[in-house]
């Protein structure tokens, strides 16, 4: 996919770069991402709006991957952004991304993130929950703002995909059920609040998904909602916010529909339920975060170790592991791979590729087809764009990889690797000494 290729030396090459000189530069691991791929996705969501004549919104996911580098290509983009935190927040505004198309997001926003963005003058607040309604609405009210918000719904469907990603069902964390009247009750709260500009509501119903089914259903659950509303309180939607959560391809196994056929079916299904309503269409805001960057990642990392069992397996041990992609020992997310150095080779053994931490768990791919893997061979791992980076820790004190932007030959360097400095920069040596000998 994007701008990869074999080159000339048989080394696989992403953005006109040649990985293995990447790595000999920047050092393993390291996140190589392919500009002009996380622009041709941002595109393809943009474009497939645009043709559908909805107003709209595309929303980056910035928990998907979030530093400046990347606010910086969303805000190019023309697209908003979905922040979760105060830390997300802080990177969209130091890469001076425009807090007005910034959503702000979360099901436990404090007072101090709460401040900060109405500070900061951000777009649109997701409000989830009763506790964050009446918080908002006081430090609103006390600066004396008014603020515009959707109310975070929980449509009660269940999509198909890993449990722990699954955010659609009514038994959730997440969002005012509709299901049990909460959601109701939440649109009469918030239609009574004076600082309040209701948007409308938003519904997110999982994360890699491969078909439009979940979308379909969400879209006839909140017609019927809104039905109610406007049979109870007078009150329409200016917009719809269907959240994220279109899945990509990370192995054969997987078959999603393409980003054209969510949004098509997406605008198409509004625009039939609103026709039916008798009403103009809304405009429909959408959140992906791995539909963008996902496919665009690509992690190189150098092989160690080489521990072979006798008819059993070959494990090939790698500078990293669940501590810069934990999603294979959380979800048993599976990836491919290849050796960037031997890209154009034939594959003639079978081994598993194991990280370097201290966990029998810490597995990145089991049982992948490879060339013979040597010592010193560069593993490259596909589609890590997504939940790598951004939910990568310093377990066994490892040292957040490096991430570079490639294009045109050129890489950038857009975070730096952790240094053993960062590693202990929070720490503190004791200030009582003990005098027990
Ligand atoms: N909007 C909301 C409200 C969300 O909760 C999420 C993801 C998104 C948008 C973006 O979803 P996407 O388009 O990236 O699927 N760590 C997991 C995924 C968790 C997603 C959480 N919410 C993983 O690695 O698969």
């Amino acid at each position: 996919t994007g701008t990869s290729h074999i080159g000339s030396q048989g080394h696989l090459t992403i953005g006109g770069c040649d990985t293995v000189e990447l790595a000999k530069t920047f050092g393993t691991p390291l996140y190589v991402y392919d500009e002009a791929l996380i622009r041709e996705n941002s595109r393809r969501f943009v474009k497939s709006f645009e043709q559908s004549g909805f107003t709209f919104q595309v929303a980056y996911a910035s928990k998907a991957f979030s530093c400046i580098a990347m606010a910086q290509l969303a805000a190019e983009e023309n697209l908003s952004l979905d922040v979760v935190s105060s830390g997300e927040l802080y990177t969209a505004l130091q890469a001076g991304f425009p807090a007005e198309r910034i959503h702000f997001h979360g099901n436990n926003k404090s007072e101090e993130e709460l401040r900060m963005a109405l500070e900061a003058g951000v777009g649109c607040y997701v409000v989830d929950n009763f506790y964050e309604m009446a918080l908002l609405h006081d430090l609103a009210s006390a600066s004396g703002i008014q603020v515009n918000v959707m109310l975070r719904l929980t449509p009660g469907i269940e999509v198909h995909t890993h449990e722990y990603i699954a955010t659609g069902q009514e038994d959730s964390k997440f969002g005012f059920g509709v299901t049990d009247g909460q959601a109701m009750l939440a649109i009469r709260q918030a239609l009574a609040k004076t600082h309040f500009n209701l948007l409308g509501i938003h519904v997110h119903i999982g994360s890699q998904i491969f078909d439009t089914t979940g979308f379909v259903e969400a879209i006839k659950v909140i017609r019927e909602f809104l039905d109610s509303v406007r049979q109870e309180t007078g009150y329409e939607v200016k917009v719809l916010n269907l959240g994220g959560g279109f899945g990509i391809r990370y192995t054969d196994e997987d078959d999603p529909v393409e980003i054209e056929t969510f949004v098509e079916t997406i605008t198409q299904e509004v625009a039939a339920a609103w026709s039916k309503r008798n009403l103009p269409n809304p405009e429909i805001w959408i959140e992906p975060g791995r539909g963008i960057v996902g496919n665009a990642g690509t992690t190189l990392y150098s092989v160690g170790s080489i521990k072979q069992i006798p008819g059993i397996r070959t494990y090939v041990a790698v500078d990293g592991g669940m501590t810069d992609n934990i999603r294979p020992a959380l979800y048993q997310a599976k990836y491919e791979a290849l050796l960037a150095n031997k890209a154009s080779m034939e594959a003639t053994e079978t081994v598993s590729i194991a990280g370097k931490c201290c966990e029998s768990g810490d597995m990145l791919i089991w049982d992948i087809d490879l060339p013979q893997v040597t010592s010193g061979d560069i593993l490259a791992v596909l589609s890590t764009g997504a939940y790598g980076y951004s939910m990568a820790s310093n377990y066994n004190r490892l040292r957040r990889p490096a991430v570079v932007f490639v294009r045109d030959g050129i890489a950038d360097l857009v975070v730096e690797r952790e240094t053993y400095e960062d590693l202990v920069r929070h720490d503190r040596k004791r200030s009582v000494l003990s005098n027990i000998i």
